[in-house]
This record gives C-alpha cells, structure tokens and sequence, in this order.
C-alpha cells in the first residue's frame, strides 16, 4: 500500500484534521474522529479528493463557464419504472436515469433483495450487479428464491473502485446497483475498506459516473446502531436519493421512507412485506398493523395515523403497575418518551390519577413510530384502561390531540382516516370536536357508523367506560 499521510475524519461531516478531536468542530459530533491515511499523492488532497470527480471530467485548463439559467434547455426527466409498485411510488414514478440513490437499513432488512428485484424488471444488457458482499453461489440461491432462477443478470463480483469503474465504462448499462458502498475501496487510497475516506472517495467517484454516462446507479449502505447510514454523512449530501429501509426484526412488514429526494417529495412511504418469495408490495395498508381485531381487553386502544399520505390503523397498548421505590418507569416502544410523560401529566391533573406511584409501559404494535399527536388521546385511553383493569367499552378509533388543558384537538385529514378505517372494518370513532363540520358528509355517506365528538379528556373516558354506548 502506497505511504501517506495521517488524518482524522469525523464520520459525520468529513470534516478532517491533523490530529484527533473529541468533538469536531464542524458538526459538533463527539467522539466521530477516526483515523484515516491521505493518498500519498499530496497534489490531488484538495483537487484530486475534494473535487475527483470535477477535475476528472472537465480539462483543468478549461475556462469556468457561466451560464444564463433562463437560457438552460432541458429535457422532461426520464424516469423508468422498477416495475416494483410501492417502490416506484415513493420515488414519483421510478428511478430517475443518471441518478445516484443510496438505499440504507440494518444488515438483513432487505436491501440485496430489493436491489435484485429491481434489475428484474429491465432485459439483462441493460443491467449489472456488482456485489462485494455475497458470492455468485449466495446470489443465486437468492435469485431462485425470488423466482428469477431463468432471468439473465451480469453479475460482477469485485470490492475494487477502479475494477467496477472499468466494467461500467465498458458494459454501460443503464441501471447498476452497489451491494454495498461500504465494501467498494479504491486502490489509490491507503485507508482500509469501509473507512470514512474510502466510502467517501467510491461516492464521488459513482457520483461522477452517473453524472457522467447517465447510468443510474444504486448503492447499498448499511446502518449503524444509532441508526445513521455508516460512514460519512457526506455521502448524504453527495447522492440524489436516500432511501431508508425501516422495519421490526420479528415482523415481515416493511416501510420504505425517502430521507432525500431531489426529483420527488419526501412524505411518500413504501410499504412490503417480506415474504419467502421476497418483497410484496402491499397496496391495502389500512388494517395491517394491527396485531388482529384486538379483543376487549384492558389496556389496548385503536388509532389511526399517517404514514406518508395513506391512513394506516394501530394498536396502542398500555401496561400500568404500582411503582417500587424511586422514580416510577416510564417505557415506550414506537412513540416519543417526553410525549408520554406530558401526556401523563395532563391526565393526572385532570382525572386525579396518581401516575407517579405507578410503572407504565407503552407500546405501539407492528414496529410502527408514532411521531404526530393524532394518537394522544388513544395512548391515555390504553393507559387509563389498564388502570382501571377495564376494557374500553367503545369498540371505537380513537382519534384527537391531547392540549395541556385537557382539551382535545383536531387532527388533519380527519375524514381520510376515517374512510381508510370504514374499509377496515371500524364503524365507532371518537373524534375531537372540531371535526364536527367537516366530518358532515362522511356521516352522510357512509351507513352504519356512529361518530362520537368530543372536546375534553375527561369527558372522553366517560364516554370511552361507559357502558351506555
Ligand atoms: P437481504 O436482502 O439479504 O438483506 P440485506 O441486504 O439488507 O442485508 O435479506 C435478508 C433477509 O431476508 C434474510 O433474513 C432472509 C430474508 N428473505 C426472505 O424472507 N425471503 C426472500 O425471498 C429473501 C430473498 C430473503
Ligand atoms: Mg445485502
């Protein structure tokens, strides 16, 4: 290996320096410095590694050109379906050609085989795989699982920068896919595989090939335990798209979340289920995460709420137990820990409940996060429900925010979650008040529902406990 210098790189930002850091002075991250070996070239530090794949494409002789934006002629952006419903759903059509997408999530959530089923959908000339992780025997087994055991794919196995460069050049196809980036290093630089300076130098350089030929590449990441994509964030900033493979490791349902999209919005969500034949568009969401129809049992609450712009049910379910000695427990499972316990407060104030002699544990079923206040109210029935040791005896949604005077507030789209819930089945809901006006034509529409409002905590646990409903 060529000699060279010794640098620190925090993983965050790529931010370098001369020596180590507890904190970069860039980010703010702590503890993110680790030690990484410049090329030995020093000419190319700043122009050859900063800027790799500008200097490499453009002659550095040739004059910076300015260009007048109104006068800029454009083509319509070419976007190829992957044939995979879901997936081209949370990217606005398909993939976008010359694009760089970066496709993250833990080690065994589903990435090689979402990354294989996308090439299914193109003819094999128009394709590569390049893997540096599994073998062609591993592949294989994979590919006869998803039912492509006839389907023809080229199929590289190398880790080296310079080799899958070599083969892009040459073959140019128009999609390739990067299992994973994290294993692509490059000959020039000393620093080992999977180093911060590795994966930053083999995102510029696949950044620069898509730009370049036009070859829509997709690159494989894994995550870390905090949950960031490993290595540099830069990679973040370099690529078009970030998609986020979420999901449970006992649960087969998958979400698929754009972070970053320069060619779509953000908010759409993906939703698979891993199936024995691989990832399963799921068109039907509406009742999915539901563990079943729950029973009457205490402690358990429905609600719904979005994910992207689709309505999805959930079950929140609540355990309370006296407390030992010191500071009562406060658990959550898929929703935030500072909500709940303001949630609690407000309950306390208002119902009388002394929630500090008591553990409470919350979860959210199906591996789902709650981040919206739409499923306040059905968090403190589920809890107040198993205070009492009392089902709700509403088999309704609960829908509404929770405000610190008890008051219960509107939810957006109410009548989207409602119709989505009807199809599932539901015909009771308790909603906030305020919905009253805009929920007049869904009461008139659909039969057989009982729409309850209400505009006070206490209020509605009467409402919820009482048996003359
Ligand atoms: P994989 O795509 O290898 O995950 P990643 O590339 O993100 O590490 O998926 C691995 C998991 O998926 C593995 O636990 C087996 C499961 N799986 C199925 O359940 N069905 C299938 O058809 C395939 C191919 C994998
Ligand atoms: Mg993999």
């Amino acid at each position: 290996m060529a000699k060279g210098k010794v640098v620190y790189v925090c993983s965050e930002c790529g931010h370098e320096t001369s020596g180590w850091l507890g904190r970069c002075p860039a980010c703010g991250a702590w503890n993110s410095f680790s030690r990484s070996i410049e090329k030995a070239d020093n000419k190319s530090l700043n122009q050859g590694r900063r800027g790799s794949w500008l200097s490499e494409s453009n002659d550095c002789s040739d004059q910076p050109v300015v260009h007048d934006l109104s006068k800029i002629i454009t083509t319509e952006t070419i976007r190829e379906s992957t044939g995979i419903y879901e997936l081209d759903r949370v990217l606005g059509g398909g993939l976008v050609q010359g694009s760089l997408t970066l496709l993250g999530g833990y080690p065994g959530i589903g990435k090689s085989t979402l990354a294989l089923q996308i090439l299914n959908a193109f003819p094999a000339e128009d394709v590569l795989y390049v893997s540096g992780e599994e073998s062609a025997e591993q592949l294989r087994m994979r590919a006869i699982r998803l039912g492509m055991e006839h389907k023809s794919i080229p199929l590289l196995t190398a880790t080296s920068f310079q080799q899958v460069e070599k083969t892009l050049l040459e073959r140019r196809p128009r999609i390739a896919v990067i299992d994973s980036i994290q294993t692509v290093y490059s000959d020039d630089l000393p620093s080992a595989p999977g180093s911060v300076a590795q994966v930053r130098e083999a995102g510029m350089g696949f950044l620069r090939i898509a730009k370049g030929t036009g070859i829509t590449i997709i690159m494989t990441g894994h995550v870390t335990k905090e949950g960031t994509l490993a290595g540099p964030r830069i990679l973040e900033h370099m690529v078009d798209t970030v998609l986020n493979f979420e999901g449970e490791k006992d649960s087969p349902f998958r979400l698929l979340r754009a972070a970053k999209n320069r060619f779509y919005a953000t908010d759409e969500v993906g939703i698979f289920e891993m199936t024995e034949k691989g990832l399963k568009s799921i068109h039907q969401a509406a009742g999915l995460f539901l563990s079943s129809m729950p029973e009457h049992v205490p402690g358990s609450a429905v609600t719904a709420i979005l994910e992207g712009s689709r309505p999805i049910l959930i079950e929140v379910q609540a355990l309370t137990v006296a407390s030992g000695y010191g500071t009562p427990v406060r658990m959550t499972q898929g929703l935030d820990r500072a909500r709940l316990i303001t949630l609690l407060a407000v309950a306390e104030k208002k119902t009388g409940i002394d929630m500090s002699a008591l553990d409470i544990y919350v979860n959210v079923t199906g591996g789902i996060r709650v981040n919206g206040t739409s499923s306040d109210l059905a968090i403190l029935a589920a809890i107040i429900s198993s205070v009492r040791d009392k089902p709700l005896h509403l088999d309704a949604v609960v829908l509404g925010e929770v405000g610190l005077t008890g008051e219960i507030r509107g939810v957006s789209r109410i009548a989207d979650h409602l119709t989505e819930a009807v199809r599932a089945g539901w015909k009771r809901f308790v909603v906030p008040a305020s919905a009253q006006s805009r929920l007049r034509r869904f009461e008139k529409e659909i039969q057989d529902v009982r729409v309850y409002y209400v505009s006070e905590l206490s209020e509605s646990m009467d409402l919820l406990f009482s048996d003359e409903n």
